[in-house]
């Protein structure tokens, strides 16, 4: 028993030194460049983006973004209107209920609020 208790134990150790920097991973900064802008590309440039830009917004350009008000407020993504439509896209109510679509990930929810309360950078 005590042999393998201390063959574990390495494993062990290993596995949550894993465990703490992926934690650390997911606290990183989070940066329109890097993260936000694929899940615009993926889910909203169709109809938001270089092509077309329904209502007047695009998301393939962080200036345009900012330049709308309230859409995005840095620092505070309560305030921002942007989730609120992001979390009913693809449900369909709100203002994307005639849009069949899919809805965002929890994970592509919680990187957008995250962004938005770092300053939305
Ligand atoms: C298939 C086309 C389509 C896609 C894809 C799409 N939208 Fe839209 N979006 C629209 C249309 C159409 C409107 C105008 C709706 C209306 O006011 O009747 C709109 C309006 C908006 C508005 C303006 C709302 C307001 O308050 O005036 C925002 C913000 C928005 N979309 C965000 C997004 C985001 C974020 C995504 C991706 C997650 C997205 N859209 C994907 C078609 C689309």
């Amino acid at each position: 028993m005590n042999l393998i208790h201390s063959r574990l134990f390495p494993v062990v150790a290993v596995s949550l030194a894993a465990a703490s920097l992926s934690f650390a991973a997911d606290q990183k900064s989070v940066t329109y460049a890097q993260q936000v802008r694929p899940v615009f590309e993926k889910n909203c440039f169709k109809c938001h983006g270089p092509e077309k830009q329904k209502e007047g917004v695009r998301f393939d350009s962080l200036a345009d973004i900012l330049s709308h008000d309230k859409l995005v407020r840095p620092g505070d993504s309560a305030g921002s209107g942007l989730i609120r439509v992001a979390r009913q896209f693809g449900s369909g109510t709100g203002k994307h209920r005639k849009v069949k679509a899919t809805p965002l990930t929890p994970g592509d929810l919680t990187l957008l609020k995250t962004w938005i309360d770092q300053g939305a950078k």
